[in-house]
C-alpha cells in the first residue's frame, strides 16, 4: 500500500514531541516504575494512553474493564479521563503491584473509580459473566498475557455492549509479527494468529494503529 512518507523513528518522535502533554502524576508513576521494576518496559506508552484518554473523554463510558494493571500506569490515565461516577474493574493477578498502584490512584484522587480484582483475569471475566454482567461494559483495555488474547476476545465480546469499544495492546509484539523466523515461536505465532482472527471477525469493526507497540481498536457491531 502506498504511503506519502516512510514511517521512521524520527517521524514517530516528531509526532510524539508535537502532541504529548503528559500529566505530572503519570510521569511520576512511570519514572518510579522504571527506577524500581525490572519489567518496566511493560508500561503502555504515554502517547498511546493520551490517545485512549481522549477516546474516553469523547465516549464517556460508565463501565470500563482493564486486563493487566502492573504498576497502575494505564489505569491512572483511564481513571483520570472518565467521569466521577464511572468505574474501572481492573484485573491483575500479581498482588505485589497493588500498593504501588494505589499510592498513585490515591494521589490523583481517583482511587474510588478503580475496583481492583487480584486474580487471574480469565477467572474474573468468567465471574463477571456468571454474575450477569454480560453486555454491560462500554470500554475494555486488554494488555496482559498475550497467549490469552483469543480467550479475552470471546469473554470480552460477551461482556461488551453493542456499540462498545475494546482495545488490544502489543499487537506488533515488538516487531515480531512481520518476521518469518523467531528465536522462540510461541508468542509471535500466537499474536499473528490472533491478529488474523480479529481481522476476519465480522462481529467487529477494527482499526490497527501503529502507536506504541501497536494496538487494535475493535468496535462491537
Ligand atoms: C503489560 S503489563 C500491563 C501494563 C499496564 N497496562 C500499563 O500500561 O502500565 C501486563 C500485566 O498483566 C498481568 N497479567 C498477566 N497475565 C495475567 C492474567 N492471566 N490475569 C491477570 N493479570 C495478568 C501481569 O502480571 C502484568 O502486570
Amino acid at each position: 500500500m502506498a504511503r506519502k512518507y516512510e514511517m521512521t523513528q524520527a517521524i514517530y518522535d516528531y509526532a510524539v514531541n508535537h502532541s504529548l502533554k503528559e500529566p505530572y502524576l503519570t510521569v511520576e508513576l512511570r519514572d518510579e516504575t522504571f527506577a524500581t521494576e525490572r519489567a518496566a518496559r511493560m508500561v503502555s506508552s504515554p502517547e498511546q494512553m493520551q490517545f485512549i484518554s481522549m477516546l474516553l473523554k469523547i465516549l464517556n463510558p460508565k463501565k470500563c474493564l482493564e486486563i493487566g494493571v502492573f504498576t497502575g500506569y494505564s489505569t491512572l490515565w483511564m481513571a483520570m479521563a472518565i467521569a466521577e461516577d464511572s468505574k474501572i474493574i481492573a484485573c491483575e493477578y500479581n498482588g505485589r503491584y497493588e500498593d504501588f498502584a494505589r499510592k498513585y490512584w490515591k494521589k490523583a484522587g481517583v482511587e474510588h473509580k478503580v475496583d481492583l480484582r487480584i486474580a487471574k483475569a480469565h477467572d474474573t471475566l468468567d465471574q463477571l459473566i456468571n454474575e450477569g454482567a454480560a453486555a454491560t461494559f462500554d470500554f475494555i483495555y486488554i494488555d496482559a498475557d498475550k497467549l490469552g488474547y483469543k480467550d479475552y476476545l470471546e469473554k470480552c465480546h460477551t461482556l461488551l455492549r453493542t456499540g462498545g469499544l475494546m482495545i488490544f495492546d502489543n499487537v506488533f509484539l515488538f516487531g515480531e509479527v512481520i518476521k518469518d523466523e523467531h528465536v522462540n515461536d510461541v508468542l509471535p505465532t500466537a499474536m499473528k494468529d490472533f491478529n488474523k482472527q480479529l481481522h476476519q471477525d465480522e462481529r467487529f469493526d477494527i482499526s490497527m494503529l501503529p502507536l506504541g507497540d501497536g494496538m487494535t481498536l475493535a468496535y462491537k457491531k
